[in-house]
């Protein structure tokens, strides 16, 4: 097959500069453990996990062999007044790697529908305990929270948000956590603590009766890995405890060992009421979102309706697919047998010492990280964004896959990866960025 400006035209590509890309295609056509390769045969080393989802690293055969084997025993099964074995069997092994007491699952397809889903549950929640009045939302500048309309509203990027008018109104955004001072820390940043006080300023100015949710990312990831100031997320929890807010925390990056347990909520040891996960919980093998709830949420909006009757009127056709489960069940139990979190944990210190080696060259204005996702801030052109995406453009054709968010590039390799695979991306990033 010969790619084309003509063969590759009818695909309206998501995220990228279309004529851009189909005039210097870059193709991916196989994936190996921490490796891909492209159309030509370069071999390509995954510095970002495809895009932080191939934890396990690529093309693992017991998740193939399980989704091969769902998909020929049973391919599909409507989800809404029917069930299958898997799902449920999932959602229990979910709940156990949850912070306790968030044991509750609802199965989406992706962290976008994760995101949007959480806003419905949050809303059902409080309208169940008489508190309907409740509805305003918080979230944080430079936020990523998806790109349907909640998650869109939600976000606090502005070239996603920017095009599109008539996003839900009643949202307020806190200030992000970067701060000039922070520039360089490695882990979580001594000073930022304050800037949690944002949202009791909003309970201040608009009633904090009035306010459902606030959502955050523990560590902000597509922005160019935020991470939360000591005591930053903490102070969240204890604002959202005074007001009966509901706290969410959005782990689509962060779930499934990128922080070297389970869920960043217990690496910061702060449990939120709501994560929203996708991404590594199918190794993104097969898309899957699921949103995990805390279980007196889920007995208020269940408890709430009359007897037999749908207390949740919500759910997508997909929702706990037959063959994501499978995928999620095989997934899961990788995690387990290999040890991956805690590999991730070990790994890591390893991992950010190397990307934090990079501080001495001139074009990087900023790095920062925390367990196995780092981001590297490179002073930018005339047009925000162009050089980072000239520079992830020239390091796949020399053999590195970085996802560049502007000019940050964010580096996340899959949790199976040796320390001269971290080595040889931090190689790869030195040689390119010692050109700029
Ligand atoms: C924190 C967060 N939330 C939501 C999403 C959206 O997930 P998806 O692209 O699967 O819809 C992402 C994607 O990167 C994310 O990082």
């Amino acid at each position: 097959m010969q790619y084309t400006a003509n063969t590759l035209e009818k695909h309206w590509m998501p995220f990228t500069g279309n004529r851009d890309f189909k005039a210097d295609p870059r193709l991916v056509v196989r994936g190996q453990g921490v490796h891909y390769w492209d159309h030509k045969g370069g071999k390509i080393l995954d510095g970002s996990s495809g895009l932080f989802c191939s934890a396990a690293g690529h093309c693992r055969p017991e998740i193939a062999d399980a989704v091969h084997k769902q998909i020929k025993e049973m391919d599909f099964v409507a989800p809404f007044q029917s069930g299958h074995p898997a799902s449920f069997e999932l959602a229990d092994k979910i709940s156990k790697l949850t912070p306790d007491g968030l044991d509750h699952v609802f199965f989406t397809n992706s962290g976008s529908e994760a995101v949007d889903t959480a806003l419905k549950i949050a809303m059902a929640y409080h309208r169940a305990r008489g508190e309907g009045q409740r509805t305003r939302f918080v979230s944080r500048e430079r936020a990523y929270h998806g790109v349907n309309i909640g998650g869109t509203s939600l976000s606090g990027m502005v070239k996603n948000r920017e095009t599109f008018s008539g996003l839900m109104s009643n949202i307020v955004h806190m200030r992000h956590t970067w701060l000039e001072e922070n520039r360089f820390t490695k882990g979580q940043p001594e000073t930022g603590a304050y800037l949690a006080d944002d949202l009791d300023r909003f309970a201040q100015t608009y009633g904090g009766t009035t306010i459902a949710a606030c959502f955050v990312e523990p560590i902000a990831g597509s922005t160019g890995v935020l991470v939360p100031p000591k005591g930053y997320l903490e102070r969240l929890r204890e604002i959202c405890d005074t007001h009966g807010i509901v706290l969410v925390f959005d782990e689509v990056i962060c779930g499934f060992g990128r922080t070297g347990k389970a869920f960043a909520a217990q690496s910061f040891g702060v449990t939120p009421d709501i994560i929203t996960m996708a991404k590594a919980l199918t190794n993104g093998a097969v898309p899957m979102g699921a949103v995990a709830v805390k279980d007196e949420i889920y007995d208020t909006v269940v408890n709430a309706a009359p007897e037999n009757a749908i207390e949740l009127f919500h759910g997508y056709t997909y929702s706990a697919h037959p063959v994501a489960c499978a995928a999620g069940l095989a997934t899961l139990q990788i995690y387990e047998k290999e040890g991956l979190f805690e590999r991730a944990e070990e790994l890591s210190p390893y991992f950010l010492d190397k990307v934090f080696s990079l501080r001495d060259l001139s074009a990087v204005t900023d790095i920062r990280g925390y367990g196995m996702i780092a981001a590297i801030d490179v002073a930018g052109g005339e047009v925000p964004g162009a050089r980072g995406t000239q520079i992830q453009k020239d390091l796949f054709w020399n053999g590195l896959h970085v996802k560049f968010t502007a000019d940050t590039g964010i580096v996340a390799p899959p949790l199976i990866a040796e320390k001269e695979h971290i080595d040889e991306i931090v190689e790869m990033l030195r040689e390119k960025l010692a050109e700029i």
